[in-house]
């Protein structure tokens, strides 16, 4: 299957999203590998799948970078411009990441960077990154302690999605990307959502249909807004509360924003999407000290004065766009205490 993508404000404006198993073992049939080709991935991210792409190339230099958040820095940004350019990598050559959201991030932050941008390719091997942040051109690390703060709006060229990579992925790495696919169906798309409602466990969804479903409503509404003037910021529910969770827990980041989605809503909508995350084995509360991490919401880039802008979900499949005080959202957040 393939979702293209067309930006009206971009210079290259459209690229294509192909969602396809085994599509790994034939990227040289799908992307421009007849030039330079830099790629990273990460020391979780089985070593098989970075070396079924340097087969495929002529001429590649490889970058393991070592897993996980912390890994998004400058150190690591530094270590992919000195390789380009030690293997003399021009404007013509291109970068591929192979991994999940933080090598998606930082490589195409250093591809946008490198000679003022070379051709970036994402084959993300994450379930969130498969359903989410493979898509929509931001790319970033993160700077003296604070998330994405330092990135680009970079397009990728090319987007490709092998599920079959997911079978080596950890069952909570698995329901963690879920998170965000859930988040979709419940502001735009209450069908999707009665799938998640429907089927019994993670291993009977149809991961391909929710990756594919999760992606036309990512590709819509990127296509209207790339840079998040407005509505983009949709992709935020639960986020903002998800993000005080997550800097104030040991929750990885779907996690805190289920818990974060279960903050922002009416009660009929909290008790259904409480249901399901619960059935896909996601927590629905977390301990954490309410001021530090209200702390960590007010210092995030969406806060305005004392007052935040927020997603807000009253009825399944909708979204409203709310501004919050400091006090409300100190309530709502201790609704979800344990
Ligand atoms: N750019 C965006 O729009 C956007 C959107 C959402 C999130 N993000 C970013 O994404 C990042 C989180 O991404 P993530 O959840 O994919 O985390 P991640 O990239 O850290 O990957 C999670 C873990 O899974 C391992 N892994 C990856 N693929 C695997 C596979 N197929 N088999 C086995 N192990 C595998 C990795 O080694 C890592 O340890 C955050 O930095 C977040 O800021 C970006």
């Amino acid at each position: 299957m393939t979702i293209s993508i067309n930006l009206p404000d971009s210079v290259d404006n459209k690229y294509d999203i192909k969602i396809e198993r085994g599509i790994l073992n034939r990227v040289k049939d799908e992307l421009n590998l007849n030039r330079k080709v830099l790629i990273v991935t990460d020391d979780g991210v089985p070593s098989e799948y970075s070396k079924t792409i340097a087969e495929q190339c002529k001429d590649s230099a490889l970058v393991v970078i070592k897993q996980g958040e912390e890994s998004k820095n400058f150190d690591s940004f530094l270590l992919l411009q000195k390789t380009m350019l030690e293997h003399g990598f021009s404007r013509k050559d291109c970068a591929v990441a192979i991994g999940g959201g933080v090598i998606g991030d930082l490589t195409g932050f250093a591809a946008s960077c490198y000679m003022r941008g070379i051709d970036f390719y994402n084959i993300p091997t994450t379930v969130l990154s498969q359903v989410d942040s493979s898509v929509g051109g931001k790319t970033a690390v993160d700077f003296m302690g604070v998330k994405n703060i330092v990135g680009t709006f970079y397009q990728p060229k090319k987007v490709l999605i092998d599920p079959d990579v997911l079978k080596t992925l950890s069952a909570r790495q698995v329901s963690n990307g879920l998170v965000e696919a859930i988040k979709m169906a419940a502001t735009f798309d209450e069908e999707a959502f009665k799938d998640f409602e429907e089927a019994v466990s993670v291993e009977e969804l149809n991961i391909d249909e929710i990756i594919a479903r999760a992606i036309t409503i990512k590709a819509d509404v990127v296509e209207k807004d790339e840079k998040e003037a407005g509505l983009r910021k949709v992709l935020n529910f639960g986020h903002t509360l998800g993000h005080g969770i997550e800097v104030s827990t040991d929750l990885l980041h779907g996690e805190s924003v289920g818990i974060g989605m279960l903050a922002m809503c009416d009660d009929e909508v909290k008790v259904r999407i409480g249901q399901v995350l619960k059935k896909y084995n996601l927590p629905v509360k977390a301990e954490f000290d309410v001021d530090s991490a209200i702390e960590a919401v007010m210092h995030d880039k969406k806060s305005k004065g004392d007052s935040i802008s927020t997603i807000y979900v009253s009825k399944m499949g909708s979204y409203e766009m709310r501004d919050m005080k400091v006090d409300e959202l100190k309530a709502r957040i201790k609704t979800v205490l344990s």
